[in-house]
């Protein structure tokens, strides 16, 4: 195994030859990298770990004729307004969508879809610049934030984004794995947090769903229609929806496909068969390798994504004993540095942790990660003053 990284620390400390620079800023060049490096070791698969890689692993794989989802299909996952294109020509279920062209006013594509409405950037992720309006003048406003956010980026002041109606009702993910085209739904997640605006930080997931079999059954469906429409075939895939269960049977809208497993750490708390993680299945999938299945029963599991509750310069996280003592969770981990400039969506790019928990019931889990939050002291100091 060989991993491409464009992080520096990434490759401290590993083997000599076992890591190269992948530039996957530029997914061309990071293919060009890739297939050089085949010439003297013969991949047998190129597998992205998040979402910066994914455009360059496809685009490795296809010119190295490896089984992937196409480099066409993965760039629509890659730009929201290309992907809702893509999901309405195969008449997928997703909210109603309207791009502002570059520079324009939202006025008229806030009519088109009608309001409450969601203003987000076409090319991010992690919730970030994801704005919900409840009138035409929130909309010109959350658009304004949204083009400031992507400019902050890197991107241009005056972007082109793209407007939805909001859709209401309960979130899922679902952690997908496709080969030829079948979707293999390998964890369902609830998110219980009620995300309903105007900003979209990511909190809880917890699995197994506690949506009634038949609402799991259209979640599957719509997403396998989802990758279908979109083109993708191959591989593992993160599918967000929403769905109004006040409806019989309850009607499922697909928010978005990534092509790649769910993002962070949350992964750690899946596991498959006698043990297998979520990244084994992902490898020996891309080898051709049989997988392990879940196993009947398996109890329940969650994260919890811990939010910023400000913007500011992390002091300390204070509590972690207190949090680890709290039945059923199974680890805590900070991931932003203390130090570090750290604020909430949809200005933040960054996590501050992880909460995981374990139990028999997802609702003990849910509980669990509750009450290790609620133990939990985030400091954060003020803007402008850095602390070693
Ligand atoms: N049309 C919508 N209706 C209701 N909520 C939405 C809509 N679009 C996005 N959201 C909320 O915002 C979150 C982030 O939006 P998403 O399109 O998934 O962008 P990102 O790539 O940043 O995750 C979603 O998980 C959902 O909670
Ligand atoms: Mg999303």
């Amino acid at each position: 195994m060989v991993v491409g990284t464009d992080q520096p620390h990434v490759s401290e400390g590993m083997a000599s030859g076992t890591t190269i620079a992948v530039d996957c800023s530029d997914p061309q060049l990071a293919a060009d990298q890739i297939v050089r490096l085949d010439s003297t070791l013969s991949l047998d698969a190129v597998v992205a770990v998040d979402e910066q890689g994914v455009q360059a692993a496809a685009v490795a794989s296809s010119r190295l004729g490896l089984p992937a989802s196409s480099p066409e299909a993965v760039a629509r996952t890659r730009d929201k307004a290309l992907m809702r294109e893509a999901l309405a020509q195969g008449e997928v279920d997703q909210p109603a969508f309207a791009v502002v062209a570059r520079g324009e006013p939202p006025g008229a594509a806030v009519s088109r879809v009608g309001l409450p409405c969601v203003v987000k950037p076409r090319s991010m992720s992690a919730s970030r610049g994801v704005i919900r309006a409840d009138t035409h003048a929130e909309a010109e406003e959350a658009v304004r934030r949204t083009r400031s956010i992507v400019a902050s980026a890197g991107g241009s002041p005056d972007a082109s984004v793209l407007v939805e109606s909001y859709v209401p009702g309960v979130e899922v993910a679902v952690e997908g794995m496709l080969q030829d085209g079948v979707l293999d739904v390998l964890a369902l997640f609830d998110k219980p947090d009620p995300l309903t605006g105007p900003y979209f930080e990511e909190t809880i997931y917890v699995t197994p769903s506690r949506l009634s079999q038949a609402d799991q059954d259209t979640v599957s469906a719509v997403t396998e229609r989802a990758c279908a429409a979109i083109g993708l075939t191959e591989g593992p895939v993160h599918a967000e929806l929403r769905g109004d269960v006040g409806e019989d049977p309850a009607r499922f809208r697909c928010i978005e496909v990534a092509a790649r497993s769910i993002g962070g750490r949350c992964s750690s708390v899946l596991s498959f068969g006698t043990g297998a993680t979520l990244e084994d299945l992902i490898v020996r999938q891309a080898l051709h390798m049989p997988t392990a299945r879940p196993g009947p029963g398996s109890p329940a599991a969650g994260v919890m994504m811990i939010p910023i509750p400000a913007a500011g310069h992390l002091r300390a996280v204070d509590g972690r004993d207190a949090a680890l003592d709290v039945a059923g969770v199974v680890g805590i981990e900070v991931t932003a540095p203390v130090g570090t400039w750290i604020e909430p969506v949809p200005e933040g790019d960054r996590y501050l942790g992880f909460i995981f928990a374990k139990g028999d019931r997802p609702a003990d889990v849910e509980a669990a990660l509750r009450a290790a939050h609620s133990r939990l002291r985030i400091r954060i100091g003020p803007r402008g003053r850095p602390l070693a």
